[in-house]
């Protein structure tokens, strides 16, 4: 069996029913342990998401016309530079034939052709041979989590500070997510600077796309825009002590906007930030959140002091 015995398809929704017949991702024995990821899929290969174009780079064998491979792409309306890239699979028969190698290059090629300029990836660290494979095409590790799940980027250098470092004399625009905003949003929080940041509120990038693990209804969200694009993303959560607020974004303007924002609109807000974190702590100032205590506490293994703000 050989790479070239297969045709490369560019699938769009509404997708072919016998490719949707075939698709292993859907299937409930393949993820019986992941339900929210399964929902979650079938509302991209079944409904379509709003704002979102979601595609399938297929292979098909040319002579029997069984699907046997496939990555799946998305790219967003508010972010058309940045693509999501996941869920690939070929079948166990046809692996190691350059099956995946094509489906990797005609997803690049696609992309590129429309001005795409990073994708990024989740995968696990045991996945020696995915990891090599991406490697080898330009994606570099960025951020890793416990359990062994890594995000892989390929991007132009200097982009990711770039993209969410807002021209400071344009206003930004503060609103819930929208679907159309969860490609940028996972990018942004897929960082180093990222995990940290948002640890208390579980909600980092290197826990996979927070476009679908994450649990929306379980929080209040804000996402600042500039020119419809997303640059900073704020949550309030709930707890016995009032609402607590996190931000995150690559500067102060942005993530005083979306703690602004969220202040408004919650009760008792208050935010716990480390006492070395002067840009974080500038914003919640800017948000006219003022210091009220400050204590040690173990956050990831490490002891700290942590601040905490209240309006
Ligand atoms: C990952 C997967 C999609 C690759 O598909 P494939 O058709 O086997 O891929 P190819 O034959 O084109 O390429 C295999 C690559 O792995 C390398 N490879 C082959 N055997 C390997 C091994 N035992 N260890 C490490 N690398 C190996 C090859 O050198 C080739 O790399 P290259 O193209 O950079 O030279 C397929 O193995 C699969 O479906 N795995 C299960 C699901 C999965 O792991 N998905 C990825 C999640 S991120």
């Amino acid at each position: 069996m050989r790479g070239d015995e297969f045709g490369y398809h560019v699938l769009e929704p509404p997708f072919p029913e016998d490719f949707v017949a075939w698709y292993p991702y859907v299937r409930r024995d393949v993820l019986a342990d992941h339900p929210r990821w399964l929902s979650w899929l079938e509302r991209v290969v079944l409904h379509g998401v709003p704002g979102v174009r979601d595609r399938m780079i297929a292979a098909r064998h040319r002579e029997s016309g069984e699907w046997v491979g496939v990555v799946w792409t998305s790219v967003s309306v508010t972010c058309p530079e940045v693509a999501h890239f996941g869920w690939f699979y070929v079948e166990d028969r046809c692996r190691g034939a350059g099956v995946g190698g094509r489906v990797i290059e005609t997803c690049l090629s696609t992309l590129a052709a429309e001005g795409v300029r990073v994708i990024m990836l989740p995968t696990q660290l045991e996945n020696e041979r995915a990891i090599g494979m991406y490697y080898r095409r330009g994606w570099e590790l960025s951020i890793a989590d416990p359990t062994g799940g890594v995000w892989m980027v390929r991007e132009p250098a200097g982009f990711y500070q770039r993209y969410f470092t807002p021209d400071a004399t344009r206003p930004l625009q503060t609103s819930t997510p929208e679907p159309a905003d969860f490609v940028a949003l996972d990018y942004l929080l897929s960082r180093p600077q990222a995990a940290i940041r948002l640890l208390p509120l579980g909600l980092t990038g290197s826990r996979r796309f927070i476009s679908f693990v994450h649990d929306w209804g379980g929080a209040e969200h804000v996402v600042a825009r500039q020119g419809g694009k997303p640059v900073a993303f704020g949550a309030a959560v709930r707890t016995d002590r009032g609402s607590q607020l996190d931000a995150f974004g690559l500067e102060r303007r942005g993530i005083a906007s979306v703690v602004r924002a969220l202040a408004r609109s919650v009760p008792q807000p208050y935010a716990e930030v480390a006492a070395t974190d002067g840009l974080r702590r500038a914003a919640l100032e800017d948000a006219q959140l003022r210091l009220d205590t400050v204590r040690e506490a173990v956050v990831a293994g490490a002891t700290m002091s942590l601040c905490r703000y209240v309006r």
